[in-house]
């Protein structure tokens, strides 16, 4: 039988480490799957300056198209929204599943995206989109789908997440604590969406959509970054006990749904206070299972690879056996409740 063919959209940080994964775990990757498992390209801007060992420069090309209409899963780990959405929508007309990181893509095109998946009989998978290496998509699709999710609270954006432990422990200013999470590789390779909160709040739409099966798009979020939080503000905060936190903030209420992402005092005894570092944590609120919590590395390349590679093999047993995951399901026209000023 021919191996599922996998095309890789990116080797930037995420993209490197999702093709390392890929090539290194082959055979016990195929094992799993019941089936042999082939990375049969790599797209990206300039094939010259790409060089992993892992990475065979034959699999390399800047023919992004082409990766993107040849193979029977397609990984997108470009990001922002275009040209990805094309090439997503590309994929998915061609017959492959998507597997996708791209946070901004979901919260801005989701459902047209979903619903080209479902008309198409294909998968679209995209756990390492919230909260990197911690399982909270699969959760909010299929675990929790029995239940009556009512509110989630995040720490999830790492870069803000480090930048601001920094400033707290160390008391470096937020230029230097930036630069050293981008050496890092947290931040977004622009990390303006990490700072002004917006890769938050695309999360919180993912979230809130998936919890709330409701379409919540990156315009129902309200948002305010850490751009403003002055070394001053920390000070203040430690005096009095508490830690800032950027946090993303989703609520299911009796009014309606509301989305933000602010920086928030918390009291340093609450359990989101010992989430450090590029470490994220969401917690999940729902009627029969009551408080859920999650915990794990939010960025990085290989934890973000971790997630990205397990969608990589769910969806390639699904092709094996010959079916698809759940269907993603906005079925409540929910109002989207008014947001009081923070
Ligand atoms: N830039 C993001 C972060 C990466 O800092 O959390 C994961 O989305």
């Amino acid at each position: 039988e021919a191996p599922i063919r996998v095309g890789l959209l990116g080797a930037g940080t995420v993209g490197s480490q999702t093709a390392r994964l890929l090539v290194e775990q082959r055979d016990e990757l195929s094992q799993r799957i019941g089936r042999d498992i082939e990375l049969v390209g790599v797209a990206c801007l300039d094939p010259d300056e790409v060089d992993f060992p892992w990475i065979d420069r034959s699999l390399l090309t800047s023919d992004t198209m082409a990766v993107a209409t040849n193979a029977d899963i397609v990984v997108e780990l470009i990001g922002g929204l275009e040209p990805a959405r094309t090439f997503v929508l590309a994929a998915i007309e061609s017959g492959a599943s998507v597997v996708t990181a791209n946070k901004a893509l979901l919260a801005k095109y989701g459902p047209e995206i979903y619903q080209a998946a479902e008309a198409k009989g294909v998968d679209i998978y995209f756990e390492a989109a919230v909260g990197g290496a911690i399982p909270i998509v699969r959760p909010l699709r299929e675990s929790l789908v029995g239940d009556k999710v009512t509110s989630m609270l995040g720490i999830v954006n790492g870069t803000t997440n480090y930048i601001l432990d920094e400033m707290t422990t160390k008391g470096l200013d937020f230029d230097v604590a930036l630069k050293d999470a981008q050496a890092k590789g947290y931040a977004e390779a622009d990390p303006t969406g990490d700072i002004e909160g917006h890769d938050a709040a695309n999360k919180a739409a993912i979230m809130a959509t998936l919890g709330f099966h409701a379409n919540v798009g990156i315009d129902d979020v309200t948002v305010e970054g850490i751009t403003k939080v002055t070394a001053d503000d920390i000070a203040a905060a430690t005096a009095e006990h508490k830690v800032v936190k950027l946090l993303a903030v989703v609520e299911n209420g009796e009014t309606g749904v509301s989305a933000r992402v602010y920086p928030a005092l918390i009291d340093e005894n609450h359990p989101l206070a010992s989430v450090h570092g590029s470490f994220n944590a969401v917690f999940v609120k729902a009627e029969a299972a009551d408080d859920l919590m999650f915990y794990g590395r939010g960025a990085g390349g290989a934890p973000t690879a971790s997630a990205v590679v397990g969608d990589v093999v769910t969806v390639a047993r699904h092709i094996a056996q010959g079916c698809t995951g759940p269907a993603i399901t906005l079925y409540n026209d929910l109002p989207k409740a008014p947001i009081e000023a923070s």
